[in-house]
């Protein structure tokens, strides 16, 4: 194993066999086919426990980031868990509940908010909406008058404070659209306090995506703690403070991610008053290092020096390099001694230049060989399109020596169901 492949959480090798778990990998792919994601039920608990058991006494809840791997078959191993939910829209807020997540461990952010969203998050009884503006609590109160019922909130303030990140993944800036200023996040709580139908119950942050530094982590503890106490000076007392995931997992050219203990450790040492509960919202560092994706090898090319591997996954089903120039490391599931290696471009079938998996990788393969492409649990098939008229890959979910089929494969008549042609379409024919 290379230093990349012991990134994947429960991966090893035995001959010339890749193993998830005790899961042949070549197996799921001869069973399921490819392009698949594969996950580890052991790499994922192992992942979320790790945040839940450095908090120690500390009341804290550990909401999983939904957007980073949406699978019902996932939540609900997280849901077995005790883990709490940080969702952003009505399909999250569905799933997690049909996952069996306990609603009154969930968390909704997110700067858009719609009345039906709110009204359905309302009436299920979570935990608290992250408020990202005053027009929100403004339609959040309207709401909740209507429905007869309070809504429990949080401010979700930004410090402007900046990230080592990539820009896209930045979002505790002025320039970025999360969160309210603290000056108007005061304002906001003080609102919340008057309103009968606005029940205050924390502030929020989230500072960014893949953090290997904790540096400006740290800060924003800080401030949070320093806000709450501003807050009980004025006697607006809250129960929680919610930093926020961001947490960063170890990608090839990444700098090494601090341990989920490492991080906890430090946000405690940040807020030092026991009284708050503290939630953490990661996505990517319970998930990425449990999943991969599995793609075959369908034509191997070459132009002047440059060699190509032309796999079956491609950018449409991992958006992840195209988009944010990410790193994954990719391996064989088979080594092949007999084979001289070379290095390759991974690319998929779909017709862009932008279309490459990985770079520069050092592979001895053929086609038909299979290859996985490491760490992708999260943001992989929850950011999956149909781009190029391609179905959405199969998700399976390994645990021990047995896998499940958590997500089947689409076919090409599922990804053209929902559409149709107007009957008006023939009657202007030769018109
Ligand atoms: N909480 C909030 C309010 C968030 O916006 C996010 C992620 C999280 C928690 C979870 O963050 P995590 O622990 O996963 O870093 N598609 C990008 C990542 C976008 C993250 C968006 N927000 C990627 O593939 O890298």
């Amino acid at each position: 194993m290379n230093r990349s492949e012991k990134t994947q959480e429960q991966l090893s090798r035995n001959k010339d066999q890749l193993y998830l778990e005790e899961v042949p990998l070549q197996q799921i792919a001869n069973t399921v086919g490819t392009p698949c994601y594969v996950y580890s039920r052991a790499g994922m608990e192992k992942r979320w426990h790790a945040f839940d058991r450095a908090f120690s006494q500390r009341q804290h809840l550990v909401c999983y980031a939904v957007k980073a791997c949406s699978n019902l078959a996932v939540l609900n191993v997280l849901a077995s868990l005790g883990s709490g939910f940080d969702i952003v829209s009505a399909g999250e807020l569905t799933r997690t509940i049909r996952a069996a997540g306990d609603p009154a461990k969930i968390v909704f952010s997110g700067v858009g908010k719609q009345r039906e969203e709110i009204e359905q998050a309302l009436k299920c009884g979570i935990l608290c909406f992250n408020v990202e503006s005053l027009d929100e609590i403004y339609l959040l109160e309207a709401v909740a008058q209507t429905v007869g019922k309070p809504a429990p909130i949080a401010a979700r303030i930004n410090f402007n404070i900046h990230v080592d990140t990539h820009n896209y993944l930045s979002t505790g800036r002025h320039t970025d659209k999360f969160g309210v200023s603290p000056q108007q996040a005061v304002e906001l709580c003080r609102y919340a306090h008057r309103s009968r139908w606005l029940s205050l119950r924390g502030i929020a942050c989230h500072i960014g995506s893949q953090l290997t530094q904790l540096a400006a982590f740290t800060q924003v503890c800080q401030a949070l703690s320093d806000f709450a106490t501003q807050l009980a000076e004025e006697g607006l007392s809250i129960n929680h403070i919610d930093v926020g995931g961001g947490l960063g997992i170890d990608y090839p050219d990444s700098e090494p991610a601090p341990t989920p203990e490492h991080y906890i450790a430090c946000l405690l040492k940040a807020i030092p008053n026991h009284s708050y509960k503290i939630i953490v919202e990661p996505g990517r560092a319970i998930i990425g290092p449990a999943g991969l994706l599995l793609s075959r090898v369908l034509h191997l090319k070459t132009s002047g020096q440059h060699h190509f591997a032309v796999v079956d996954a491609a950018m449409n089903d991992l958006l992840r390099p195209a988009l944010y120039q990410a790193n994954h490391a990719v391996c064989q599931v088979q080594t092949k001694q007999s084979l001289p290696p070379q290095t390759y471009d991974v690319v998929g079938p779909v017709c862009e230049s932008g279309d490459v998996l990985a770079r520069q990788q050092q592979l001895s393969v053929a086609a038909g060989d299979l290859l996985a492409i490491l760490t992708c649990g999260a943001y992989g098939f929850s950011m999956a399109s149909h781009y190029n008229s391609r179905p959405l890959p199969a998700e399976v979910l390994v645990d021990g020596q047995r896998f499940d089929v958590i997500r089947q494969r689409e076919s090409i008549d599922d990804l053209i169901s929902k559409e149709s042609i107007p009957t008006t379409n023939s009657d202007r024919r030769g018109s």
